[in-house]
């Protein structure tokens, strides 16, 4: 007799959530994991985690394990302990301040010195242009540079987000965990 119930999958994956002070880090997680936002301002310090459990589709289900690095820690010894064992990484920068989008390639960098899938290839990144309910500065108003800002610097993709008005950030999961189980 044959089965008709296909075999269900569990995933555990650690996602790293990175870039410049107070981009908006641990607020995307917040709207993310809890649906809340906050204008208060609290700088993360060390690292701070959420899991957050996705069914997929009917046959797998998938937590995402997501380590919210604190910015400043980019000037520390620590990321590399922290970056361990880590299978995708969201860089995120604040529209209103291009000096955050400066810092990314930075934050690229450090991620991929220090980190690398079990077959030696980089940690998929997705990039998160945060704040887009302010005014814009910048590269981040022309999408076509945007694109090739992200192809020629191993984005698999990037997202106008808010956290404030809960804008792209299940999209902005989705492509980044796709990436992911599309190499399983
Ligand atoms: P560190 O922990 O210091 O690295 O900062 P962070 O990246 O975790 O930033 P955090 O989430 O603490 O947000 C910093 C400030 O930006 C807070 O006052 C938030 O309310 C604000 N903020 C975050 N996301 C948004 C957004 O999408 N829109 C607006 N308008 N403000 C935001
Ligand atoms: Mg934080």
């Amino acid at each position: 007799e044959v089965s008709l119930r296909a075999e269900r999958r569990e995933h555990l994956y650690k996602i790293l959530v990175i870039g410049e002070l107070g981009t908006g880090k641990t607020s995307i997680i917040k709207r993310y994991v809890h649906q809340f936002f906050s204008q208060h301002y609290r700088a993360t310090i060390g690292v701070d985690f959420a899991l957050k459990v996705l069914n997929w589709d009917t046959n797998t289900l998938i937590r995402l394990q997501l380590w919210d690095i604190a910015g400043q820690e980019r000037f520390g010894n620590m990321t590399r302990v922290y970056y361990k064992e880590a299978v995708g990484a969201f860089i995120v920068f604040d529209v209103t301040r291009i000096a955050t989008f400066d810092a990314v390639m930075k934050w690229k960098y450090d991620l991929n010195n220090k980190v690398h899938l079990p077959d030696g290839s980089d940690v998929p990144c997705v990039l998160l242009a945060n704040k887009c309910d302010m005014p814009k500065e910048g590269i981040v108003n022309i999408p076509s540079q945007m694109e090739q800002f992200c192809q020629d610097n191993g984005f698999i993709g990037w997202y106008l987000t808010s956290a404030k008005d809960n804008i792209n950030i299940e999209d902005a999961v989705k492509c980044l965990v796709s990436n992911i189980l599309s190499k399983q």
